[in-house]
């Protein structure tokens, strides 16, 4: 599922590289798959043996659909999941934790992956347009967060839809280092060659600048949540998951940021 997203389309080429079959499906992608049209999840399914699983935001799709996979024969399932998503206080994510626990359910080999930031969040996603308009503010305080590429979740995913050994594990996957988002600004402000600055927000500054961009309160809401989450450090700590699964080390931010300057993220 999800082929077209930041984790999907890297999975899609690292498993075709690797000369396995795969189908990515989502609204856009060769094989149609769309929530909200439950006519398009089984044919989806046919004939997959494996399932790469974005929770959808409604909890009663997530276990529908893992249960209709199950139907379908699909007998290993990876998740993706959130960093910090059991201990983050308040309603966040519920059809990510609903896709969580039907998975767990499932009676099919099954592992959770919950990484960190991306950091395509800087270059293909949401603090993109900022970094651009050279200030980047957010409610994070001083509590750094250790950023993973979505290569590395894709390379990761990769390993546990085609290798055994991780089957009923729920894996925390982090970059190498933690870094405060003042410093991941700098660092990309270096490598852009552009002045952009980190501000930092209350929660209640944080809401009002996204209700003014246009975001839903919903969604504001929800992004305010993850970061009182991640301002209590429970997301701060890299883990050392990628290393294990794949015998290397994840990419540092510093080598993300040029990479992604040369490639024209922030011109
Ligand atoms: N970004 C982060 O830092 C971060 C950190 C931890 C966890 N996560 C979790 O990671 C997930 C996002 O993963 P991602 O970054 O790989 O994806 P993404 O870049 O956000 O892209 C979303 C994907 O979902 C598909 N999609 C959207 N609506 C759909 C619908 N109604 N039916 C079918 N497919 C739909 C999109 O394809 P189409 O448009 O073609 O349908 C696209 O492939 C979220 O669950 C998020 O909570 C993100």
């Amino acid at each position: 599922m999800a082929g077209t997203g930041k984790t999907g389309r890297r999975l899609v080429r690292t498993l075709r590289a690797a000369g396995q079959h795969v189908r990515a499906a989502s609204r856009s992608s060769e094989v149609r798959f769309d929530w909200s049209q439950r006519a398009t999840w089984q044919p989806a399914l046919a004939g997959a043996s494996a399932v790469y699983l974005l929770a959808p935001e409604d909890p009663a799709l997530a276990v529908d659909f893992v249960a209709t996979a199950v139907d379908s024969g699909v007998g290993r399932i990876v998740a993706l999941s959130g960093r910090g998503i059991d201990q983050i206080e308040g309603d966040f994510s519920p059809g990510m934790v609903a896709a969580e626990e039907a998975v767990q359910n499932s009676g099919v080999q099954w592992t959770i992956i919950r990484p960190n930031n991306f950091n395509q969040n800087f270059n293909e996603d949401l603090w993109r347009q900022p970094l651009l308009d050279g200030r980047l503010a957010l409610p994070m305080g001083a509590t750094p967060e250790p950023f993973i590429d979505a290569q590395d979740i894709a390379d990761v995913a990769a390993t546990l839809l085609t290798s055994h050994g991780h089957h009923e594990q729920v894996y925390d996957l982090s970059g190498p280092r933690a870094l405060t988002f003042a410093t991941a600004v700098a660092t990309i402000a270096r490598a852009a060659d552009r002045s952009i600055r980190y501000v930092e927000l209350t929660p209640a500054q944080y809401q009002a600048e996204l209700l003014a961009q246009g975001h839903l309160e919903e969604t504001a809401t929800a992004l305010n949540i993850m970061f009182a989450g991640m301002r209590a450090g429970h997301l701060a700590e890299p883990t050392d998951t990628v290393r294990r699964v794949l015998g290397r080390d994840p990419l540092d931010f510093d080598s993300y940021a040029t990479r992604a300057a040369a490639a024209g993220a922030w011109s």
